[in-house]
């Protein structure tokens, strides 16, 4: 069993934190009865918002009944669900409450008519139903919000979330340095999922661990986020910072140059500069196509260099403003950004059906172990 399984909270007392949403959540669950309005849950991941039903659900013997909404096709099926595990009572829990996750990633658009049923049966359930969303305010949710009560969860601090590494750690029989668990927090900016599989990682196995077993995390360096990557190039004049600044980000080099090609005259104001980083970026743009052409691989190194130190040294002395970046026009038109998303999502409902759980699931909870492995396996050849 992984580590966040293992330490998932089964009651409030080791649940961390979020006080108010606890609170409200405590509020609406303990006077439910039907006809109340189910609450939204919403906030960044891994902060408790699965958690606090399930530690609430293992506090009063209820069962959970959980469906994602993301790897189903309709409302309808949500309907079903619903509608048929509505009519059975539990063998051997007291009651259930029906936890609806990625509400928002939900496959068809906007439905207005689809809305107001699934609301239907939300008011005639005899259940209490939590809805998750990522985004809350996505226009297709309109509808549902508005039926719905808001419970907002925040990003843990690093201070709680070094907190339960600490317990887990105890409760383990592992040593730790002070300054490791400061790390691992800190690299997770108030995930206590992604502090947990990254504690695990580290410390499995192990009687003891240090600054030094951190080492082993290289592979799951935060994702950087394309406009961190965007800044540095720009503004930068060191060629190994702009060589770097593409190391952990997880899009494609193809998708970078558009970044940064739609970009450059936004940053740069100097005629000469934005011709230059043009320049820069047309000579990538050649080798990308050999590379395309002849399958050299070799040549992928010129590519990103021309991209990202071309276009930082392209300019002669930083410009000291803020930037707003914009997503590039040309992806929307290729329609790139929906290729690599459809493709990414097919491959992970097919992980998805081989492990037997969601898509969610697997990206969570699969995703960082698999690519440990896979890294291993790819040193030794
Ligand atoms: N507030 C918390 N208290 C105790 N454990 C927590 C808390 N938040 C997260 N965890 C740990 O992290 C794991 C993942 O948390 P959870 O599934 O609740 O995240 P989430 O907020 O639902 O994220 P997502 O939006 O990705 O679904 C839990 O199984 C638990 O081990
Ligand atoms: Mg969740």
């Amino acid at each position: 069993m992984t580590w966040i399984r293992k330490y998932a909270p089964k009651s409030l007392k080791e649940y961390v934190n979020q006080k108010e949403a606890v609170a409200k959540f405590l509020a609406w669950i303990k006077n439910w009865k039907p006809g109340k309005k189910p609450l939204l849950f919403y906030g960044p991941p891994g902060v408790g918002k699965t958690a606090l039903v399930y530690a609430y659900a293992h506090e009063n013997n209820l069962a959970v009944i959980e469906l994602n909404a993301s790897d189903t096709r309709n409302y309808s099926t949500i309907r079903k669900v619903i509608g048929s595990s509505m009519k059975g009572a539990t063998l051997f829990k007291k009651g259930k409450i029906f936890l609806i996750d990625e509400i928002d990633g939900l496959a068809p658009r906007y439905d207005a008519g689809a809305v107001n049923e699934l609301l239907k049966i939300v008011k005639e359930s005899r259940y209490p139903i939590v809805f998750i969303a990522n985004d809350p305010y996505s226009p297709k949710l309109r509808h549902l919000r508005e039926n719905c009560e808001l419970v907002a969860f925040k990003k843990l601090s690093v201070y709680d979330v070094e907190r339960r590494l600490k317990q887990i750690l105890d409760a383990e029989g592992i040593k730790a340095d002070k300054q490791v668990l400061r790390a691992i927090a800190n690299r997770n900016a108030g995930d206590l999922r992604g502090a947990i599989n990254d504690l695990e990682v580290v410390a499995r196995g192990k009687k003891e661990i240090t600054v030094k077993d951190l080492d082993v995390l290289g592979y799951r360096e935060r994702e950087e986020n394309i406009f961190n990557t965007l800044k540095i190039i720009f503004k930068t004049k060191s060629p190994i910072a702009a060589k770097l600044s593409i190391m952990n980000i997880d899009k494609d080099p193809d998708e970078v140059f558009w970044w940064i090609e739609e970009n450059v005259s936004n940053e740069y104001e100097k005629l000469e500069e934005i011709a230059k980083a043009y320049d820069a970026l047309s000579i990538a743009d050649i080798f990308r196509r050999r590379i395309m052409k002849r399958q050299n691989w070799r040549l992928m190194v010129y590519y990103t260099d021309m991209m990202t130190i071309g276009v930082a040294l392209a300019k002669k002395e930083m410009y000291r403003k803020f930037t707003r970046y914009k997503p590039p026009s040309v992806l929307r038109t290729l329609g790139m950004l929906k290729y690599t998303r459809e493709k990414e999502k097919q491959e992970l409902k097919d992980l998805a059906e081989y492990l037997r759980c969601s898509t969610k699931k697997v990206k969570t909870e699969f995703l960082p172990f698999l690519k440990l492995i896979y890294k291993d396996r790819f040193k030794d050849k």
